[in-house]
């Protein structure tokens, strides 16, 4: 029987380049969809899969991650008196949580955020959440991961088939399919050239690592910009274990990028209860007014012109 997965790391010690100006002083990880940051998705994603322990690696400007999970006496006591008591409860639910904070000194990298866990993780599996790839919350991919590890007791990363234009974005496995949506990895390349990828699945922000792969991040040159890359990590670990890769079929959002963020915000904003009805009226009338300046352009376009022999008076 292999250990249970009860711990997770978000790794949030990013700089978030591309949020500037946003992220200049505040986390990329506390950007909002809709009315919760970003992290508070992954978290709570993390309590569907029974997970007891929570480990947020921070950074310089990151503080308001801390807050945010903190309890919030003042804001409870004035949400009391004027009885709010679905917002009181919605700013309570997750105060039973522990959280382990732990400050990444400099932007090292994702391998290098991992390995700053270390010293809670220690010889356990665990799990990893990248909090800007927001999964729809009735998604289960990571509750199906920490099955699968449970059966195979190996490292599993999230996959997802990704049109080749996109593939120099991510990290790029080469594998064998061994059951339906599950692959044996035997090659992985961080952000290949659509030539150089061994196939077109693509890791996503969802693991489950065995303890080995802090040995392997302690020893591990910069590598690809000058960062400590977990795909380099990853293509070590498979020199000593299996890696097994789980296919993604499910609502993913790159919402560390402006184009993935605004579609999570719109998909999430049209399940709100509070806004989806005016919000959806509002979206239609948008494709309206999208259609007909479309149709006018198409109309200005045609030569219209007065023949010749029609202009002479
Ligand atoms: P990204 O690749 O999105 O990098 O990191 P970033 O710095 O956040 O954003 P850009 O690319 O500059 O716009 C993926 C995840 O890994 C974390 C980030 O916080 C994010 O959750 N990360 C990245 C760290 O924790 N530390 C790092 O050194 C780098």
């Amino acid at each position: 029987m292999h250990k249970r997965v009860k711990k997770a790391v978000f790794p949030a010690g990013g700089l978030g380049t591309r949020f500037l100006p946003a992220t200049k002083a505040s986390p990329k990880e506390m950007l909002p969809i809709v009315d919760k940051p970003m992290i508070q998705y992954a978290i709570e994603e993390a309590i569907t899969c029974n997970i007891e322990e929570f480990i947020i690696i921070t950074g310089k400007y990151k503080r308001a991650i801390e807050d945010h999970f903190d309890s919030a006496y003042e804001l409870e006591e004035n949400l009391k008196k004027t009885d709010k008591k679905k917002l009181l409860e919605e700013i309570t639910r997750l105060n039973h949580i522990n959280f382990a904070y732990i400050r990444q000194k400099a932007a090292l990298g994702l391998g290098h955020a991992i390995l700053c866990a270390r010293p809670f993780v220690d010889d356990e599996p665990f799990a990893v959440l990248l909090s800007d790839d927001v999964i729809e919350p009735e998604e289960t991919l990571l509750l199906d991961m920490v099955g699968l590890y449970e059966k195979l007791g190996c490292s599993i990363l999230a996959l997802e088939e990704v049109p080749v234009t996109e593939i120099h974005k991510y990290g790029v496995i080469g594998g064998i399919a061994s059951e339906d949506g599950i692959y044996k990895i035997n090659d992985l390349i961080e952000k290949p050239t659509k030539e150089k990828a061994p196939s077109n699945l693509a890791i996503i922000g969802r693991y489950i690592l065995t303890p080995e792969i802090f040995g392997i991040l302690e020893k591990l040159t910069p590598g690809r910009g000058g960062e400590i890359q977990l795909t380099d990590a990853l293509r070590e670990l498979l020199k000593k274990q299996s890696i097994y890769g789980y296919i993604f079929k499910g609502k993913r959002y790159d919402a560390g990028d402006k184009f993935g963020y605004l579609k999570a915000t719109i998909n999430f904003a049209l399940k709100n209860p509070e806004v989806s009805e005016p919000f959806t009226q509002y979206l239609q009338d948008i494709a309206q007014m999208l259609k007909n300046k479309r149709h006018n352009e198409d109309r200005k376009s045609v030569n219209y012109s007065i023949p010749l022999k029609d202009n002479i008076i």
